[in-house]
């Protein structure tokens, strides 16, 4: 027997075609949203073969090592495995973000942070944005890319989620202007360096409330970082801590973003005007018309650091 002849006693080579419809027929089966698209980002993955052209060969012979690698992503896929952590990538603002299971896939909605913080920096010559919970970098990157006199601080707890962020620093060429620091919120920021500094603090901090993590779809429950989603109680007890720490670091008159899950930007609102700090300067809608980023000016005459 030849060596493709054993090969495929094992695991039997298919035509494109075939491995498409069977994967396309898993995915569906699993409840996969939009099956045929899933199937054929998968087999471009694997065979660097666009969708167009995909269709246009099926009667591709697929090697057997081909065949077994696409066979794998699907079942992964088919498990509920996020398609992007099958892939290595996410688009953020138009450009390609590696991610790892040690990170939040990035949002769309989380571009409403960049967009503000842009806005808020277009007419200072060196501006200075700090970003809490930086998790892919894909914040501090688009920030950076878009003011190129930016200096950036870019934080996260987790030490996986930072090498991610760096990976991409580097991709996008903006590590020399990012500065990652690892620890807790702004507790790694040196005051000689940083005390009333910032511009921007810009965080997207975990807010799912505890309550309402077993009902996530399982996409998110089963693969994302609970460190990224876990919020506390309320899912607000970073955007308290924040509320707190981010005077210290504000100039006065610059600005604190952060992003709310559904039904907490009253609640924020509230928090920061009771702290006294700030005020609210606005609130963002995304696209789905939900409230999503708060936004806090440092009142002027507070440039005070907070008792305790
Ligand atoms: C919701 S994710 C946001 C990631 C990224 N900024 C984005 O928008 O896609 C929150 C991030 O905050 C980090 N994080 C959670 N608690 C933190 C803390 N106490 N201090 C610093 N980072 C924290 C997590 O590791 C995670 O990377």
């Amino acid at each position: 027997m030849s060596q493709q002849q054993l090969d495929n006693v094992v695991s039997p080579a298919q035509s494109l075609g075939a491995l498409l419809s069977d994967a396309e027929r898993c995915l569906n089966a699993a409840g996969i949203d939009q099956p045929a698209l899933e199937a054929a980002w998968l087999l471009e993955h694997v065979l660097q073969l666009s969708p167009l052209m995909q269709r246009l060969n099926p009667e591709r012979r697929m090697t057997n090592p081909e065949c077994d690698r696409v066979r794998v992503l699907v079942a992964r896929r088919a498990n509920r495995e996020p398609l992007q952590y099958l892939l290595g990538t996410q688009e953020f603002c138009g450009r390609d973000f590696r991610v790892t299971p040690s990170v939040l896939i990035p949002r769309p909605e989380s571009e409403l942070l960049v967009e503000e913080a842009i806005r808020r920096c277009a007419h200072n010559p060196s501006p200075a944005v700090v970003d809490v919970g930086t998790g892919s970098g894909c914040l501090a990157v688009s920030v950076a890319l878009a003011l190129p006199a930016v200096r950036v601080a870019a934080i996260d707890i987790s030490p996986d989620a930072l090498a991610v962020a760096r990976a991409n620093m580097a991709q996008h060429e903006v590590e020399s202007r990012i500065e990652c620091f690892l620890g807790d919120l702004l507790a790694p920021l040196s005051d000689e360096v940083w005390a009333y500094q910032a511009d921007v603090i810009l965080s997207n901090p975990p807010y799912i409330a505890d309550r309402e993590l077993p009902a996530l779809q399982p996409e998110v429950r089963d693969f994302e970082p609970r460190l990224a989603l876990a919020g506390g109680r309320d899912g607000m007890d970073v955007h308290r801590r924040l509320l707190q720490q981010a005077p210290a670091f504000l100039k006065p008159g610059g600005v604190l973003l952060m992003e709310v899950g559904m039904g907490q930007a009253a609640a924020v609102c509230l928090q920061a005007e009771a702290s006294g700090w700030f005020r609210t300067a606005s609130v963002l809608r995304d696209q789905g018309g939900i409230d999503r980023v708060v936004c806090f000016e440092k009142k002027e005459a507070s440039a005070v650091r907070p008792a305790g």
